[in-house]
């Protein structure tokens, strides 16, 4: 497993590989690696000849109350994790190589609309930083395919919505989320909750399976199911920000009389100081 940091570099494999005709499956992250990230190489290595990971903490996607200097890096961890797969090259620029002018001199990528609901209403300006570095990174690695998991299910919108937008030629796989025997699902964040919050925290699923299934068995009215959800996870000891049900495409409210097959629901919540976000696509329950 090769360990790339300058682009000089990355852009010399690149041109190897497309000379000897050979594919990439590119997976972008943060570092600090778990299971869920891991599912991600693992689905990628299936796609392509070539699997490269970057892990980039990105200060452009941190809001100014969101502690960027106390995001876990990892390293040494994620490499080992990362040989034991199939990885050819993982990727770790530096930010003057990312940002050589500054964050807020750089030119930036906007998606509309669907960046401003849900976490970009309580997270301003994060998706911006999602959509540039991930176009950078895209720009850099020049994948075949990228893949993302479905634990961030607006982001992975986000960047369809960019790629499609920008007519991009990277196929974008979404990747079911790895959760917990309680359901729970994988993240980084799990980290900073104990045994009792981590069993607390499994009604968001618990609810989110249940309000799925309402609207499978063709429950109209969403506004009910979603404040029941909401009573729910307070009760549980958590604060909901938000429990939503939303067309998949646009993430726009859904409508009495959508299929309930192109529907999804989205929840975040405060557990402490920890928040957490989940989702389930009604179409997975059939
Ligand atoms: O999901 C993440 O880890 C990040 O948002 C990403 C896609 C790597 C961009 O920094």
């Amino acid at each position: 497993m090769l360990h790339i940091e300058q682009l000089n570099q990355l852009r010399a494999l690149r041109q190897q590989w497309r000379d000897a005709g050979e594919t990439v499956a590119f997976v972008p992250t943060m570092g600090n690696l778990h299971s869920g990230h891991l599912k991600l190489v693992r689905h990628a290595s299936a796609l392509a000849d070539h699997v490269i990971v970057s892990i980039y903490v990105n200060p452009m996607q941190f809001g100014a109350n969101e502690d960027l200097d106390a995001y876990p890096r990892t390293l040494d961890a994620d490499m080992q994790a990362l040989v034991a797969l199939n990885v050819s090259a993982v990727f770790t620029p530096g930010t003057p190589d990312m940002y050589p002018r500054g964050i807020e001199a750089q030119t930036a990528i906007e998606v509309p609309a669907i960046s401003d609901v849900l976490c970009g209403a309580s997270r301003p300006g994060h998706f911006r930083g999602v959509a540039t570095i991930v176009n950078k990174l895209f720009n850099m690695v020049q994948p075949d395919i990228a893949v993302f998991g479905k634990k961030d299910y607006q982001q992975l919108q986000v960047i369809r919505r960019m790629v499609e937008d920008l007519s991009m030629p990277v196929d974008i796989q979404g990747v079911e989320t790895e959760r917990e025997e309680s359901g729970l699902a994988k993240s980084s964040r799990n980290g900073y909750l104990s045994d009792q919050q981590k069993r607390q925290a499994a009604v968001i699923y618990a609810q989110l399976v249940t309000a799925g299934q309402r609207v499978l068995s063709n429950a109209q009215d969403f506004p009910k199911i979603e404040q029941q959800a909401n009573q729910e996870i307070a009760q549980a000891g958590l604060t909901p920000e938000y429990f939503s049900i939303r067309r998949c495409r646009d993430l726009s409210t859904a409508q009495p009389g959508d299929a309930a097959n192109e529907l999804v629901i989205v929840a975040a919540a405060k557990l402490g100081t920890t928040r957490l976000i989940d989702n389930l696509e009604v179409a997975s329950l059939k």
